[in-house]
């Protein structure tokens, strides 16, 4: 099974900083923050990540590729615990494909059609960090229950925060898992079936991935993966975690990646 990591926005919300060095790059505590969301992702089941990069982030491709001219010398220095860091993240199983127009999330997840080879699949979106890695393998036991049933995070969300993201309709079937009836991307908050948004871990099955083959532009003039999902749900089950604050780190804003940096800085030093 792959995870997929779409990677080719521009960071505009964090323009300057990402004028010449991806928004993915930007250090969180001791790592890029993209490297937690590939460790998520194979953590979690996948055997491979797929990142969908866009041609110009040439440096997320140099992080994840061996390098052994610099582990030599770094050895050579007697600096085995950087050596041996710098090692494992350049054999870390990420391949790549590309976004070559910025289409929206559901033409992002679509340029992978071909490596996920009709398998069921993790999207997961770099702007949340999971950092306990206790999302997606709860999400695989719920599929798993189910048949092999789609299913994604949702987090509740205060009122004004409802038409930042995709919205599910659905019922509790049991603590802390809804069946979704629908999904609406972005909505009004007087059309917003719950407070329950999309969190960014989805485990999709190949269903979706052949409607975002199809999918035309809505919200924002762009292709969404909420579409496809809630196109699906004609066919097929789908179900959602409910997921709380502690368990994910926003980094989509300058304010919430400082915040998470401070969170996950403080923790780092309490181990
Ligand atoms: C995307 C999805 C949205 C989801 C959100 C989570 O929106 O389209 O459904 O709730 O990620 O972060 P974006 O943040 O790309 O606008």
């Amino acid at each position: 099974m792959k995870a997929l990591i779409p990677a080719a926005g521009m960071g505009t919300r964090f323009l300057p900083a990402t004028k010449a060095q991806p928004k993915e790059m930007l250090l969180v505590v001791d790592r890029p923050a993209i490297q937690y969301v590939v460790e998520e992702g194979l953590a979690s089941g996948a055997d491979e990540v797929v990142i969908i990069n866009s041609r110009e982030k040439v440096s997320i491709e140099k992080h994840f590729s061996p390098d052994p001219e610099l582990v030599a010398t770094l050895r050579a220095r007697g600096k085995d615990a950087y050596a041996d860091e710098v090692e494992r993240v350049g054999n870390l199983n990420v391949s790549y494909v590309y976004q070559d127009e910025p289409l929206g999330l559901g033409h992002a997840i679509h340029c992978a059609a071909e490596a996920t080879a009709d398998e069921p699949f993790f999207v997961l979106l770099g702007d949340v960090l999971v950092p306990d890695n206790n999302v997606c393998p709860k999400m695989l036991e719920i599929s798993r229950a189910h048949g092999g049933a789609s299913v994604i995070a949702v987090l509740p969300v205060p009122d004004e925060q409802v038409s930042r993201f995709g919205i599910i309709d659905g019922v509790e079937v049991e603590e802390g898992v809804w069946k979704v009836n629908g999904l609406v991307e972005k909505p009004k908050l007087e059309d917003a079936p719950s407070n329950l948004s999309v969190f960014g871990r989805y485990l999709l099955s190949p269903r979706v991935m052949e409607l975002l083959a199809d999918a035309k532009p809505t919200v924002g003039g762009e292709i969404q993966l909420t579409d496809a999902l809630d196109a699906v749900l004609k066919e097929e089950e789908m179900y959602a975690l409910v997921i709380s604050e502690e368990d994910g780190f926003d980094t989509g804003t300058i304010e919430t990646w400082l915040a998470a940096n401070n969170a996950l800085y403080a923790r780092k030093m309490s181990k």
